[in-house]
């Protein structure tokens, strides 16, 4: 069979795969070996830096199509009926490092960017519909809490529950972390949640905030413990090898995409902020309305050019969609596109699977690795009289909101339900049935068990008492009977 010919970075042919060039049998290898030269120093910049979160994961191509009707609540051409759209997924978990196991206990990430007639539009969420902080400024304390020790380079339970327990806005998203929530079978029987609240403007410039909620078509399977932990073991790919096989298959695995809407003026007066992300909407208060059907049937042909490099943010939304007076959403704008400039470099967005499908006019250029230019007759600047791209606010298709008052660093809790361990109570009584509260129950009694200082160990009791007061005691009985365990041993 005959092959191409081995060519350097530049396209001139090399002469040997194998075998460097040296100054004899023993002697040294020489410097102008600029193929061997070449190959090694590229070699060196194989990896890029791993996402600061959400490192391991692994993800597809795919297809959304509309199959309802919102036009009513937004313009967008995405989510017009009858819309159809590529796409690009990419799912993950949030603390593990490139190589962690899939199945340790976590949350997810469900990210999905959508490659519109009108730009770009990704929504960046998760397997659960709250988050642990409300606001941004916490964010890289609370990683920090749930990554590892400075020193010894270890993870910990003492900084992770510190953490939370210094922070009862956690107490919610906490409680679906431990629960089965936190071990799901496969990305494919998970759902996705948007979390925050977003803003949908329609043709008439009529506002909306919205939720998106995706549900897996193939149920939400979740694996026990004890199943997570022996496969964590064995396969730490498990997610990734899961989704790549299924749609190697053709068995193509799709989430129906719905969405809670409540009217604009609504928000000033609900009895809890709906802004705050470590809250969701009672179904009774703002039912779902379907939307459409997003199925991944394309596996990545190079998991490092079109998954490693994917570039998702919640900054890129598209006419008829916009960002909400939601804290973490504004500190996320700004921190994805900058995390992305730094891992990927300045011009991702040339990359072809961040490269969206609309034409790119504007005035930005040069950078490291810009490939993309404007003619030379297109002028670099604005305001011009050359006929260079001007702004149109109408096609734009932005929100807003009314807000006033001083400058204030305060939590948005003025609502008469603003606290904070409400929602995980109900999550826990009314949603967990029996088996899932003895499951819940016995992960938190090992997560807190870990915990070394007794100060902080009494600090998640009282938690878990606010969460759910018959919770707390039964977690004391446990960790006092698990004391009681190990002495009994040390004695014996
Ligand atoms: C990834 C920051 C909250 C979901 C990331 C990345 C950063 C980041 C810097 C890496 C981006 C990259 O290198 O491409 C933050 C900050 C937050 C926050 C500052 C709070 C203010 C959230 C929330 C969610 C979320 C609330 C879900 C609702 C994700 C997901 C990824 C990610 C799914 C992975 C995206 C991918 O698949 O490439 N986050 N995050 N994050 N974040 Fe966040």
């Amino acid at each position: 069979m005959s092959t191409p010919d081995t060519t350097t970075q530049t396209g001139t042919p090399v002469a040997s795969d194998e075998h460097s060039l040296a100054a004899g049998r023993d002697g040294a290898i020489a410097l102008h070996d600029r193929y061997l030269v070449e190959k090694l120093a590229q070699f060196n910049r194989e990896r890029i830096p791993e996402r600061i979160v959400h490192a391991k994961g692994g993800g597809a191509f795919g297809e959304f199509v509309v199959t309802g009707d919102v036009s009513a609540y937004t313009r967008a051409a995405v989510f017009q009926p009858g819309a159809r759209t590529e796409t690009v997924q990419r799912f993950s978990s949030v603390a593990g490092e490139q190589g962690s196991p899939d199945t340790w206990r976590d949350v997810r990430g469900f990210s999905v960017k959508f490659y519109t007639t009108e730009g770009n539009y990704d929504i960046v969420g998760n397997n659960t519909p709250v988050f642990f902080i409300r606001d941004g400024i916490k964010f890289p304390d609370f990683i920090h809490s749930q990554k590892r020790l400075p020193g010894s380079g270890l993870r910990d339970a003492d900084m992770q529950w510190d953490f939370w327990t210094l922070s009862p806005e956690s107490a919610h998203q906490v409680t679906y972390l431990m629960g089965d929530r936190g071990l799901p079978r496969s990305w494919r029987h998970m759902p996705g949640f948007g979390s925050h609240t977003y803003q949908w403007i329609n043709a008439a410039g009529e506002r909306f905030w919205v939720k998106y909620h995706f549900d897996a078509l193939q149920g939400n399977v979740e694996m026990s413990s004890e199943e997570a932990e022996a496969i964590a073991g064995a396969d730490a790919d498990y997610y990734r090898r899961d989704l790549y096989e299924a749609i190697e298959r053709g068995e193509y695995p799709s989430w129906k995409l719905s969405v809670q809407v409540m009217p604009y003026e609504d928000a000033k007066t609900y009895r809890f902020n709906p802004f705050d992300l470590t809250k969701v909407w009672p179904h009774a208060d703002y039912p779902l309305i379907e939307v459409g059907v997003h199925t991944l049937n394309r596996n990545p042909e190079n998991f490092f050019a079109q998954i490693e490099q994917a570039a998702f943010s919640p900054a890129n939304t598209v006419p008829g969609i916009d960002i909400s007076p939601d804290r973490m959403l504004q500190a996320r704008v700004f921190s994805y596109p900058d995390a992305q400039r730094y891992r990927v470099g300045t011009n991702y967005n040339q990359i072809p699977v961040n490269a969206p499908v609309a034409p790119v006019a504007n005035y930005s250029q040069d950078g490291a690795q810009r490939h993309g230019f404007n003619s030379p007759s297109t002028p670099v600047y604005a305001p011009n009289s050359k006929g260079g791209p001007t702004a149109d606010a109408a096609a734009a298709g932005v929100g807003s909101w009314e807000s006033d008052g001083e400058l204030v660093r305060t939590a948005a809790t003025l609502h008469a339900e603003d606290d904070d361990f409400g929602q995980a109570g109900t999550l826990y009584r009314e949603v967990f049935d029996a088996a899932a509260q003895e499951r819940f129950l016995k992960t938190i009694t090992g997560a807190v068990g870990a915990v070394q200082s007794p100060e902080i160990r009494e600090r998640a009791i009282a938690y878990w008492t606010q969460v759910d007061a018959e919770l707390g005691a039964a977690l004391r009985r446990n960790l006092e009977a698990d004391v009681e365990a190990v002495a009994a041993t040390v004695d014996a």
